[in-house]
């Protein structure tokens, strides 16, 4: 059995209840179960005055299709619910989210202490262009530092960004340790926790400030929609939040917001079955002598695994392979001949993918030592068996191709 929610009047019951009713309500839609879709650009006000007031803070309800809809906003606070938060924002893709959660607490002048295992395009865009572009200086930590993020913070340090466990190296920040060294201090924390989407883990609870999560994943849970949110713990933050949202014009489209509440329904038992399906994968690829290592929190002898037990209650279906030494070739022969794993971008979905990964490439302030290749796996709702019967073969290629 699983906690209590404990946060906002929403959530008085245990996480899966909370999943199937928050942001509904039947009664004000004809009885209808779900919300519906609502396709809007001018909203229309009954009197001069709440027209002329419609978009000032405090942001609340329609103004204007661009800044929500009913859709949005029931999308919204489903997401809120399941994150024992105050309010949420929904963007139209998880980087937007990470964008819009970054640059509303940063300003020109500023310093960020951002994890060196984050998502790629969190360090090539958002960090390598947008708030370079603003004049924010970017230092990236050791996502090993726990409390020793004190020793780095400045008078002008605004933001500590986190993502644990880390998109490619599954490497779990001690992220208790990271918010209580900011106790006291104006520095806000933000968290990419797309990994664990909500479900598994709930950094709200963790001392976090801001938690983004790239609801395209998990969330939407079927590779048919683009969507991101963040949610926060104080009205100040939501304003804040709500009012850059604005400003950069960003929307969050109503049918895909509607595509993110239906998905978010089921989530609970969707994940139950990828972690169960990417544990036994992953079990079965310890065993084997084509891999160096298997990165994943969830196994025993991972060497994230005590700050996992202790932070979260699962583990989704994504995790990282380190090969044994092999040329290209040798990876490119086991990825090609796959039928169940797709090759591509994104994960969270229903179905296996398989991507090849180099962290070393997305390190700066750490170094990353493999004894090979890198290949970065979603394991999806297919039979287990089915998966590793192709796995098995795909390790055969890649023996072959390597001798060759
Ligand atoms: C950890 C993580 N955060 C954020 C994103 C960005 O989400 P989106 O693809 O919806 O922009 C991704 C996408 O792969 C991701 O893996």
């Amino acid at each position: 059995m699983t906690e209590k929610i404990a946060a906002n009047s929403s959530s008085t019951h245990r996480q899966d209840t909370v999943i199937a009713h928050a942001g509904r309500d039947a009664r004000a839609n004809h009885g209808v179960v779900n919300p519906p879709v609502y396709h809007a650009s001018t909203i229309t006000f009954p009197t001069l005055e709440e027209f002329e007031t419609r978009d000032r803070p405090p942001y609340a309800g329609p103004q204007y299709g661009r800044s929500g809809t009913p859709t949005q906003f029931a999308f919204e606070a489903a997401i809120t619910a399941l994150h024992g938060g105050h309010k949420s924002v929904s963007y139209p893709s998880g980087l937007a989210a990470i964008a819009g959660a970054v640059t509303t607490f940063v300003k020109n002048g500023d310093h960020i202490l951002v994890s060196d295992n984050v998502y790629g395009p969190t360090r090539s865009r958002i960090s390598g262009v947008i708030l370079q572009r603003m004049g924010v200086e970017v230092e990236f930590y050791d996502p090993a530092i726990g409390a020793g993020i004190k020793d780095l913070l400045r008078p002008n340090t605004a933001v500590v960004y986190m993502e644990s466990p880390g998109s490619l190296t599954f490497d779990m920040q001690d992220v208790p340790a990271i918010t209580s060294a900011l106790v006291g201090s104006n520095v806000i924390s933000i968290i990419d926790n797309t990994w664990a989407s909500g479900y598994f883990m709930k950094p709200l609870a963790l001392g976090v400030d801001v938690v983004v999560e790239a609801a395209t994943k998990y969330v939407v849970g079927h590779s048919d929609a683009m969507l991101g949110t963040v949610t926060v713990a104080t009205e100040e933050h939501f304003q804040a939040l709500k009012g850059m949202a604005n400003s950069y014009g960003y929307h969050a489209a109503p049918d895909d917001c509607y595509l993110g509440q239906r998905g978010l329904r089921t989530i609970g038992v969707r994940l139950e079955r990828h972690q169960k399906n990417a544990l036994e994968v992953a079990t079965w690829l310890q065993g084997r002598p084509e891999v160096a290592r298997v990165m994943y929190p969830a196994l025993p002898d991972d060497p994230s695994h005590a700050l996992w037990k202790r932070d979260c209650t699962g583990a989704s279906g994504l995790f990282g392979v380190v090969l044994v030494d092999a040329p290209k070739a040798a990876v490119a022969a086991m990825l090609d001949g796959y039928t169940l794993f797709g090759i591509g971008a994104s994960w969270g979905g229903y179905e296996s993918l398989v991507l090849p990964a180099y962290p070393g490439k997305l390190r700066s302030a750490t170094g990353w030592d493999a004894p090979g290749p890198c290949v970065r796996y979603h394991i999806g709702l297919e039979d287990p068996a089915d998966l590793i019967d192709e796995l098995s073969a795909g390790l055969a290629r890649f023996n072959k191709a390597r001798n060759e």
